[in-house]
């Protein structure tokens, strides 16, 4: 059997040719440059690096998975759900116009600037699905059946379920701001998940770890910077939210650096030469974004 194996395709150049179009928020402020013809650059991929001896790796980390890292995972019954956040829709209609009503008083100091960051960090939560089929794309630690009793599937499905409820509380409080186009945000998030990510993790998990732990400490710090921010514009609820999901990518990032860690003890070469990879190429899992108009959409964020 071939140690190593690389593959190299070519994904079609996709062109779209519409017209010029902008997006606007909600308060007319124009966002981004956006153009009317958009070309995605073929890129090279490269996939199964790890040498298949490896996979015993991971096999034999599996009874150590189970003692140390799904402790991580929230026990469900003591976990927020994003419902808690939001107003109250089961109550009567009055006091449910009323607490959105408080909401979109709230936002009103928020400047449009961070309605656009907010939105690129729900769609990065958003895009869950791509997420997951990326880590299971990981050989030795993929879910082999969907609901496999492997530890590295147990924690990567409990991790999912977190990462689901990040999007859904984010997208239903900025859909209840009033503050953004919604439609050109559900379409960006039709056209990024047929985009996908392209992390180049090459089917390799000491490559996708590290990834997964420079990516969590990333997120906890972006929603972390998102809670001050909304304090200091006036919103507390929104600031109350942005730091609960700060803290669930705090404990993500915990987990995936404990993984880390002990990789580099029983495979320090192997490691080492992965987060030098991962050091050098670090892509954002929403560098393929576009709302059908503009290809450099993540470089062209203001
Ligand atoms: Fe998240
Ligand atoms: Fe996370």
């Amino acid at each position: 059997m071939q140690s190593t194996s690389f593959s190299q395709f070519t994904i079609q150049s996709i062109v779209w040719t519409l017209p010029r179009l902008t997006t606007t928020t909600t308060t007319g402020r124009k966002i981004g440059n956006l153009f009317p013809i958009s070309v995605m650059a073929s890129r090279h991929q490269v996939t199964h690096s790890m040498p298949p001896e490896k996979l015993e790796v991971f096999k034999s980390l599996e009874p150590w998975v189970s003692e140390n890292i799904l402790d991580f995972r929230k026990p469900i019954e003591k976990c927020w759900q994003p419902s808690e956040f939001l107003p109250n829709a089961s109550q009567g209609p009055d006091g449910f116009i009323e607490e959105v009503r408080a909401l979109r008083q709230r936002v009103l100091g928020l400047s449009d600037e961070y309605f656009v960051t907010l939105v690129a960090n729900m769609l990065g939560e958003e895009t869950l699905p791509t997420n997951l089929t990326v880590f299971n794309t990981l050989d030795g630690v993929r879910d082999e059946t969907g609901s496999s009793s492997c530890p590295w599937a147990i924690w990567s499905r409990a991790w999912a379920a977190e990462e689901n409820r990040h999007g859904d509380l984010l997208r239903t409080y900025i859909y209840l701001s009033g503050r953004v186009d919604m439609m050109m945000i559900e379409k960006t998030m039709q056209y990024t998940l047929r985009a996908g990510l392209d992390n180049k993790t090459e089917n390799n998990p000491y490559l996708g770890f590290v990834y997964a732990s420079i990516q969590e400490r990333a997120t906890f710090f972006t929603h972390g910077n998102m809670a001050r921010l909304a304090k200091e514009a006036g919103d507390p609820s929104l600031a109350r939210i942005c730091g609960t999901i700060a803290s669930d990518e705090k404990r993500h990032e915990s987990a995936y650096t404990k993984i880390v860690e002990k990789l580099l003890e029983v495979d320090p070469n192997a490691t080492m030469l992965a987060i030098a990879h991962d050091k050098n190429r670090i892509v954002m899992p929403m560098h393929l974004m576009c709302d059908g108009q503009d290809s450099n959409m993540y470089d062209n964020l203001p």
